[in-house]
């Protein structure tokens, strides 16, 4: 049975971090609502309470009755999650008189309780609240304190082999917090005993033996997008049932560059059983003379359910629809109501239609390791460390309608950019070289460098065609009044918040220079440098 570690969701933005840095122990966990805890499971080790943006105060908090845990099983409250058993099992909880937050470091701390073991005296800590507990449950004590925080952390002891609890009041999840890490790790592996064996070998090993069990002889059909989730998706159900999988690879005419041939070549040697159909005349045509943003992607989701179901209905024994959703795109984000602030999307109507059942294998995945099972199962890695491209493609970055010479033009500066990004070297250290790890790129740490491209340093990029502005310019002798095109590059970690990547200088004189020189019809390049929010990613 795969163990797992229980992280009860209370709403705090770096909830999704502690699961990252949990699956970063090999270690398996799920993070669910403060309120649905699998009570019946047994595979649940230990339990990881989250902060939260409320006060225990507030009249909205989240409440959760602890009561069929405690003891039980190894408890960890981090932030709200410490102040809200300190609330309910005879603390004190009260406003801090300055807010704490920030750094700090720890003032005291007892290397000798389970949880702070190997660490160093003064070891840098994150604090993020506006309460703060001013006593600590009935039964605990101290363990850790700061120059402002006494209670920085607690220790409930147990008697009879019951399991104890621990409360930290700063976030070990987060980068700052220096060793946080090595707490997790004493909490999960220590404390709980976790074997540390969940990696994308087991990964891939435990999701094909449990596919062939659910599918038995049934077909699959699986919607390809060229994009990692989707082919990580095909590759893993290849491995499991073979030729029972019929993937479907839609060309809308607004692909990048070459990319459909490019793609379907790639999932032939990968041995998938691909349908690519080109309906870009279908999608073209509907889409003359729209210029509305929402128009044009309500007409492209439209013609792509069509298109799908068409070719989808050929396989009339299917049973099953597969798709690459990923853990992120699942999780129960609370936000500040109680609503789900995300969930996810599937191809419309057909599973109700068909009467197909949905086959999510990556569903409990993070992007990075998405990538890292796609390694594990020896995919090329040009098709995993690709960028996210959204779904309508290069109609939401040729500002007004679309026609087949600016779906041209903007492929042709696209192509020259994107070569350029992975041509592009750079030489990473510190921070930068961690992130870049962490996202799964791989690269050799050498002397504290890594050397990756530009391309494998950001998280998305692309190039966006101006086509409602023309502009002046000159070109040998002869004025000539054409396009600009933006070119786009962000970092970012999941897409819901990202910064304008701080590109070389030579690096954009040299693509500015080769696309006006040879992409006809553009005569200006600029860069967009907005973040995320208030801009978005794409420009439409
Ligand atoms: P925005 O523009 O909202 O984009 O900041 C966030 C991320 O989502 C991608 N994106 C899409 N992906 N279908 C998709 O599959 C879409 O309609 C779509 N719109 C945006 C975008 O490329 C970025 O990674």
């Amino acid at each position: 049975m795969q163990q797992k570690i229980i992280i009860l969701d209370f709403g705090s933005q770096t909830t999704q971090l502690i699961g990252r840095r949990v699956r970063e122990l090999d270690t398996f966990c799920e993070i669910l609502p403060y309120n649905k805890f699998p009570h019946d499971d047994p595979s649940v080790i230990g339990v990881i309470l989250s902060g939260s943006p409320f006060s225990v105060y507030d009249p909205e908090a989240f409440q959760v009755d602890l009561s069929r845990i405690r003891g039980r099983l190894p408890i960890l409250g981090i932030c709200y999650g410490a102040q809200f058993m300190s609330h309910i099992w005879g603390g004190k909880v009260e406003p801090a008189g300055s807010r704490e937050y920030g750094r700090q470091h720890l003032t005291s701390v007892d290397t000798e309780n389970p949880l702070f073991e190997g660490f160093d005296h003064g070891s840098q800590v994150w604090m993020s609240h506006g309460d703060t507990i001013t006593r600590i449950p009935q039964g605990a004590h101290v363990i850790a304190s700061t120059e402002t925080v006494e209670n920085a952390a607690y220790h409930i002891p147990a008697s009879n082999g019951e399991k104890e609890v621990w409360g930290v009041q700063f976030h070990p999840e987060v980068f700052h917090s220096l060793q946080g890490t090595l707490l997790l790790k004493n909490f999960v592996v220590g404390i709980c005993g976790s074997k540390q064996n969940w990696s994308a070998d087991s990964f891939v090993e435990t999701t094909v033996k449990e596919l062939r069990e659910q599918i038995g002889s049934d077909r699959v059909i699986l919607g390809l997008s060229g994009g990692v989730d989707s082919s990580v998706a095909a590759v893993l159900l290849n491995k499991a049932i073979g030729s029972q999988l019929t993937c479907i690879f839609v060309d809308h005419g607004m692909l990048r560059k070459n990319e459909f041939n490019d793609v379907m070549r790639d999932y032939e040697c990968l041995g998938l059983n691909v349908i690519g159909v080109d309906a870009s005349e279908k999608f073209l045509g509907d889409l003359a003379g729209v210029k509305e943003p929402e128009r044009k992607r309500k007409i492209i989701g439209r013609d792509f359910v069509e298109v799908f179901n068409a070719e989808a209905r050929k396989i009339t024994d299917a049973r099953w629809l597969a798709q690459g959703t990923i853990y992120p795109d699942r999780i129960e984000s609370l936000n500040i109501t109680g609503k789900v602030i995300k969930s996810h999307h599937n191809v419309g109507g057909l599973p109700e239609e068909m009467h197909l059942s949905l086959c999510e294998p990556l569903k409990w995945l993070f992007k990075d390791e998405v990538r890292r099972v796609g390694r594990s199962m020896g995919m090329p890695e040009h098709l995993i460390t690709r960028h996210p491209f959204p779904g309508p493609g290069l109609a939401v970055r040729i500002l007004g309608d679309i026609t087949r010479e600016k779906v041209r033009i903007l492929q042709d500066a696209d192509d020259i950019y994107i070569r350029g990004l992975r041509e592009y070297k750079v030489r990473l250290s510190g921070e930068e070289a961690r992130r870049v790890l962490a996202a799964g790129v791989p690269a050799n740490m050498e002397n504290g460098e890594i050397e990756v491209s530009l391309y494998d340093q950001i998280w998305q990029a692309g190039c966006i065609l101006l086509s409602e502005v023309r502009s002046v310019g000159v070109m040998g002798d002869e004025r000539t009044y054409e396009n600009p095109v933006a070119l786009r590059a962000v970092t970012s970690s999941d897409a819901m918040t990202a910064d304008w990547a701080h590109l070389p200088y030579d690096f954009m004189a040299k693509v500015s220079n080769d696309i006006i020189n040879k992409v006809k019809g553009v005569n200006r390049v600029c860069y967009d440098i907005s973040s995320k929010p208030p801009s978005t990613i794409e420009w439409e």
